[in-house]
Order: structure tokens, then sequence, then C-alpha cells
């Protein structure tokens, strides 16, 4: 094992932690086979060497987004090799969480900035504690202003709620415009969408585009004016519950059994009449809410489609399953996995440049060196794991 990363600390400044390294040592690890993004574009390699990283890329980590090895060197990236290379490493990049035979190899004291999934891998979480493993996870990225470009849930979201609706027309036998012919006219397809966050929101424009006649559905108030903006029709439950639907961070409660009971009710007269369903309701650290039962999806046309995001979080339709496409009663139901892997080039050039602008909050420009501002509201709402504890509020 290397030298200790603390005994490299040139002292602390209120709350501040200084760090001066020869050289920082970031190293972008490859993802697994299902994984087709990468953390670390040409673009950023290039912006991180200016920022004073020695920049580490493991072989064919980017071939999946089209970025070669031969780009990252004309950048500045060294390539390795081998997982236990990792033990050199300061910074540890992943767009996924690391897998037990990353974590033993990185040293004490390194940082790990990437996706954790931390509210579903605890033992993930317990190994990089107890390895002394300093780690941020990036979808606990508060919602504030400061903190947008950095915000790997929004870049990916965005791209998401795009990729549904083009995987939906595809699979959709009838157009989606309405078309005055000679011959006859064609209808528009009507789409509906569940959920009007990030991917929803982007779900709705990209239907407006291709000139389906779009309605949306979301618990939170917020969600009408940003649908009625993008020209589409808002249809919700209001009562007393969905004044209050809202965190103060921005994402939605989980509602009470008797919303549950009048959502679905509006749910079962609406959804009959769609082409297209976009499913994208989530709810942070709990399984997604189930909004379309096996009963509704049979209540919809033959050869509709269903293409649900949230299917790996347990789903916004009953009938379906993360990876797997299914006929049910003539429906379509798409449970959508890894959907950005389908866009992987423009997703891990988001996700990029979203770890870039984290990288420079954590770096000194003037010095060269890491330099912590652990009061930082962003690094409180994404630190999980210092000194060997695990140190966020919602997980330890
Ligand atoms: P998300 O991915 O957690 O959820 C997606 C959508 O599903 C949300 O709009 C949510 O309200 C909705 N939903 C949850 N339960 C539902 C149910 N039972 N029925 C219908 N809809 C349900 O949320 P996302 O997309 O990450 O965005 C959450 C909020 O954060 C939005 O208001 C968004 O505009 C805001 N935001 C703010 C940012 C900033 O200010 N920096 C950056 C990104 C998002």
């Amino acid at each position: 094992m290397g030298v200790c990363w603390y005994c490299c600390c040139i002292g602390f400044d209120g709350n501040f932690f200084n760090l001066n390294f020869k050289f920082m040592r970031a190293y972008i690890l490859k993802e697994s086979e299902s994984e087709l993004r990468v953390s670390a574009s040409p673009d950023s390699v290039k912006k991180m060497v200016e920022l004073g990283i020695s920049v580490n890329i493991q072989t064919s980590a980017g071939q999946n987004s089209n970025f070669s090895d031969e780009n990252y060197k004309a950048n500045g990236a060294k390539i390795f090799n081998n997982t236990s290379e990792i033990s050199n490493a300061d910074i540890i990049i992943k767009v996924n969480k690391p897998t037990d035979d990353e974590i033993s190899s990185m040293k004490e004291g390194s940082l790990f900035i990437g996706s954790l999934d931390p509210y579903n891998s605890r033992e993930t979480l317990n190994k990089l504690r107890d390895k002394g493993v300093t780690s941020f996870a990036m979808e606990l990225m508060p919602r504030i202003t400061r903190a947008q470009s950095m915000d790997i849930l929004s870049s990916q979201s965005n791209l998401a709620g795009y990729k549904a609706v083009i995987d939906a027309t595809y699979l959709f036998n009838k157009a989606m415009p309405m078309m005055m012919t000679a011959a006859g006219t064609i209808a528009p397809a009507k789409v509906m969408v569940f959920g009007a966050g990030v991917a929803g929101l982007q779900a709705i424009a990209t239907a407006k585009r291709l000139g389906a006649i779009v309605s949306a559905t979301d618990v939170r108030m917020a969600a009408k004016e940003q649908v009625e903006s993008l020209g589409g029709k808002f249809v919700m439950v209001e009562d007393d519950e969905t004044q209050d639907a809202e965190t103060s961070g921005g994402y939605a409660k989980e509602m009470s059994d008797e919303f549950k009971a009048k959502q679905a009710k509006l749910i079962s007269d609406t959804l009959a009449a769609q082409d297209i369903a976009i499913c994208t309701a989530l709810i942070p650290g709990k399984k997604a809410p189930i909004l379309i039962s096996e009963e509704q999806v049979k209540s919809m046309k033959p050869g509709s489609i269903i293409i649900d995001l949230a299917a790996e979080s347990g789903g916004n339709c009953e009938c379906s399953e993360a990876g797997e496409t299914k006929e049910v009663g003539g429906v379509h139901v798409v449970g959508s996995k890894d959907i950005t892997s389908t866009i992987s080039e423009d997703a891990s050039a988001l996700f990029s440049k979203n770890i870039l602008n984290f990288l420079t909050l954590l770096i000194d420009s003037e010095s060269k060196s890491i330099s912590i501002d652990w009061d930082d509201e962003i690094i409180q709402g994404i630190l999980v794991t210092k000194n060997n504890e695990i140190v966020h509020k919602e997980l330890s």
C-alpha cells in the first residue's frame, strides 16, 4: 500500500481540508458490461489535466461511448490495465458503484466519486467505510441552483425522458403526428406521461415535437404550470394532500392510500384513451409508486405502448419488469433498464461534465491541491463515508 493519504496533509484551515500532492492522481474505472457509459470524456479529461490532476483511464473504458484510448491519451490521460493499479489513486471516479474488488484495491483516505445507489447498497457503503474511503454519491446532489451543473439525476433523466419517447415511437405501429393525405387522415397519437419531473418534462417536450397530443399527471402542484408551458394537458387529483405533496428538496412525498384510490380512478378514466404511456414517477429512497394496474393496462387498445422508466425502482406499472418487454392484452409493456446506456455518448459527455464541475469544487485552482470545505451544503449533501464512518444523515 502507498503512503497514507492523510500523511500528505499540509494542515487544516478552519473546516477546509487542504492536501498537497505532487500530482492528484485520478483513476477512471471501466463499467460493467451492461453499462455503456463512462464517467470521463476526452473533453473532461483535458479540463481535469488543466486543474492539475494526473488522469488515468482503464483500458477501453470509453469504447461504448465512442471515446477511444487514443482520444484520451491525446487529451493528456494515461491508460491503465489492471484494477489493482487503483491502489495509487487519490480520486477514483465511476458511473456506478464500485465492485468489491475495486474497493479492496482502494487506499485509505482516497476519494470515490460516482453514483452509489446509496439507499439500496448498504454492503458497498459498509465496505467503503471499512476501507477508510471518503465517498460521494452524486445522485444525492441537493437541488439548489449552484449545484445544477453537477446534478447527474437531471442530466441523465433528461436524456432518459427523450429516449423513452423515441423507444415508444419505434415500437408503435402507428404514426405520431396528425397527417392529412389524399388517402385519408391519420389521427395524432395520444401520449400520457406519469410524473412530470425532469424525465417527464423532456418526454412531454419530445412527444409534442413529434406531433402527439400529450397529457401528464403528477402529485406536485408545481408541475401543472411546467406541463402546460410545454403544451401538455395536466390531469391530477386536487385535494388537501396535493397542497403539501412536495418535500423541501423539491421531491414528491409518498401519498396516502386515500389519495392513491382517487388517483387510480383518475387514471382508469383517462388511460384507456391513450396510445402511449411514459412512466417516470419516483420517490427518492422508496419503491416507485404503482400507478397503472394490470386491469388498467388491459383497458388500453391493442398495440398501445407503456415505457416504464421507473422499472428499476419497482415500476409504475404493475406488469413491468426491468429489462423485459412483455405483451399484456396486446399492450407492449417495456420495463426500461439502463436506458441512458442506449444514448451513451451524450449521456457520458453530460455525466463527465457533472463530475468535472464537482471536482472544481474540491480543488483549489491556485495551489492545485484538494481543498474540501466540509461545511459546504453540496459536500454535506452527497458525502456518504468519511473517516471510517457512514456520515450521511439519511444513511447513518
Ligand atoms: P423524481 O425523479 O424523484 O420523480 C419524478 C416525478 O415523479 C416527480 O415530478 C414527482 O413529483 C413525480 N411523482 C412521484 N410520485 C408520484 C405519484 N404518486 N404520482 C404521480 N407523480 C409522482 O424527480 P425529478 O425529476 O428528479 O425532479 C424533482 C423536482 O426537482 C422537480 O420539481 C424538478 O423540477 C426539480 N429539480 C430542481 C433542480 C434545481 O433546482 N436545481 C434540478 C432538477 C430538478
